[in-house]
């Protein structure tokens, strides 16, 4: 298949990027030209993720780190501009589901685990990204939220309260930042096949899948066509809005 958003000489920072949607992006924008760093908790899988991009003859880095960790995200920033020597787009993919509860069972401290981070880290990458691409006048950020910030799924709380708070973010950071060539554009996926979807109950999937006219969970690849447009010069009048990539699962 051709790809038609050239990307070459861009550099691309993937949260999450060591599987599931995120690798999928990784995978995508590095065959559309760009470097790839790999930021992700899980070391080993980040490195087979690095080696995968290398294959496809682009550039890549890992930065195993906890997004929760400030410091840790600000040395991140700095890293990717000293050994790629740009910070061009960022897609923040990683997340985690937290526990399948009713708000009954759920405590604060799990509660604040999934806020922090499927929301406050994410920010922490967007404030931090923002440094370079203002300099540099120009940059692309694709949050991935889910159709459970839209929705809201039953004893997922946590996570929906965490996605609405991405696809709340983002429309509030582009504003800041629409006078430049800054772009920041949310992603909003109902249920896809990825290793996420070990977290969650067969009794949650089901009632996410029932949901989805066209009848099936999404794929990885799908997601990626999407955040590479987003990625893209291409995109340049969208800012703060929110994708629905969801098999008509979202009617707004
Ligand atoms: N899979 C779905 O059905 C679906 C639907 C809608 C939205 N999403 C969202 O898409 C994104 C990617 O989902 P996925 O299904 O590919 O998930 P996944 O679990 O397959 O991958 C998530 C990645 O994030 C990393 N990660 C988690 N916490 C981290 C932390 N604190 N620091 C650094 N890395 C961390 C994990 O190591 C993992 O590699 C998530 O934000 C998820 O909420 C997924």
């Amino acid at each position: 298949m051709s790809n038609h958003f050239d990307l070459t000489g861009r550099v691309a920072v993937i949260t999450g990027g060591a599987r599931g949607i995120g690798l999928s992006a990784a995978e995508r924008l590095a065959d559309a030209g760009a470097s790839i760093a790999i930021v992700d908790i899980d070391a080993e899988a980040s490195q087979a993720a690095v080696k995968n991009i290398e294959q496809r003859g682009q550039k890549a880095i890992a930065c195993s780190i906890d997004l929760t960790d400030e410091q840790a995200v600000i040395a991140m920033t700095d890293e990717v501009c000293a050994k790629l020597g740009s910070y061009d787009i960022l897609v923040c993919a990683a997340g985690i589901v937290g526990q399948n509860a009713f708000a009954w069972e759920t405590s604060v401290d799990e509660w604040r685990k999934v806020l922090d981070v499927n929301l406050t880290a994410l920010w922490l990458c967007n404030r931090e990204a923002l440094r370079p691409m203002r300099k540099q006048n120009r940059g692309r950020i694709v949050n991935i939220a889910s159709i459970a910030g839209k929705e809201g799924n039953p004893k997922l709380g946590p996570y929906s309260a965490s996605k609405a708070g991405v696809i709340g973010m983002t429309k509030s950071l582009a504003k800041e930042v629409a006078d430049t060539e800054i772009r920041i554009n949310s992603i909003a996926p109902a249920v896809i096949q990825t290793p996420m979807l070990d977290q969650v109950s067969q009794e949650t999937i089901d009632y996410m899948v029932s949901k989805i006219p066209v009848g099936r969970t999404g794929k990885t690849e799908e997601v990626a066509a999407l955040v590479h447009y987003l990625a893209s010069d291409e995109c340049g009048f969208s800012t703060g809005a929110c994708f629905d990539i969801s098999g008509g699962r979202a009617t707004y």
